[in-house]
């Protein structure tokens, strides 16, 4: 059990129990386990790129995220045997100090449940409890899903001719 003051619970419709915590140390583990059992097409989607599983070297830092510049929370399912990772957000603090950048992904048979809202907001709040005035995210251009996603949380688009393949997804953060 880690102890974290800001984890929060809460029930989906059909009654399953949800946690959602910052990331441990002692989370690589179930980390690496919800990045493999991603379908290939959501890992490519979340790490540009063809990926099957995190390095040793993202492994560490993706569990370790530095306190001054970083913050990572995940979403927790218990089931029968044992809790599983089943969604992850990250940001870190651009050096202006004032804008940040996130990442988020949830497993395959959780999406479109409203998980990903939850831990937009949860991300959103704890980047605004550090003074962030923007929060910003690169999307693939062909990623719809994530596209819909974002603009029904009110962030704005734009395309860089450095690269056309991504868009540039960017909200503004009010104190
Ligand atoms: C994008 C993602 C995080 C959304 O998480 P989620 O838990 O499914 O999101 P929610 O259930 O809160 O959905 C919020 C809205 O987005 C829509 N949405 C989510 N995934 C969608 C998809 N693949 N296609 C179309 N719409 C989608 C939902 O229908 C919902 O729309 P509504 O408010 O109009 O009903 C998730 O689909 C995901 O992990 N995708 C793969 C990884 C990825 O693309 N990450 C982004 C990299 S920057």
């Amino acid at each position: 059990m880690v102890d974290d003051s800001n984890a929060e619970t809460w029930t989906l419709d059909d009654g399953k129990r949800l946690t959602l915590r910052h990331i441990a140390h002692g989370d690589a583990g179930i980390e690496q386990t919800f990045v493999r059992k991603l379908s290939v097409q959501s890992r490519y989607l979340r790490f540009h790129g063809s990926i099957k599983e995190l390095n040793n070297k993202n492994l560490e830092t993706f569990t370790n995220p530095d306190p001054l510049n970083a913050e990572a929370l995940i979403i927790l399912y218990r089931g029968k045997i044992n809790e599983e990772e089943i969604g992850v957000g990250r940001f870190i603090i651009d050096s202006d100090d004032k804008s940040c950048e996130f990442a988020v992904v949830v497993a395959d048979e959780w999406q479109k449940r409203g998980i990903g809202t939850k831990l937009m907001k949860a991300l959103i709040r704890h980047a605004q409890s550090r003074g962030i005035k923007k929060i910003h995210g690169s999307v693939l251009k062909n990623n719809s899903g994530m596209l819909h996603f974002v603009k029904g949380l009110g962030f704005e688009e734009t395309t860089t001719p450095d690269d056309p393949s991504v868009v540039l997804v960017t909200k503004g953060l009010r104190d």
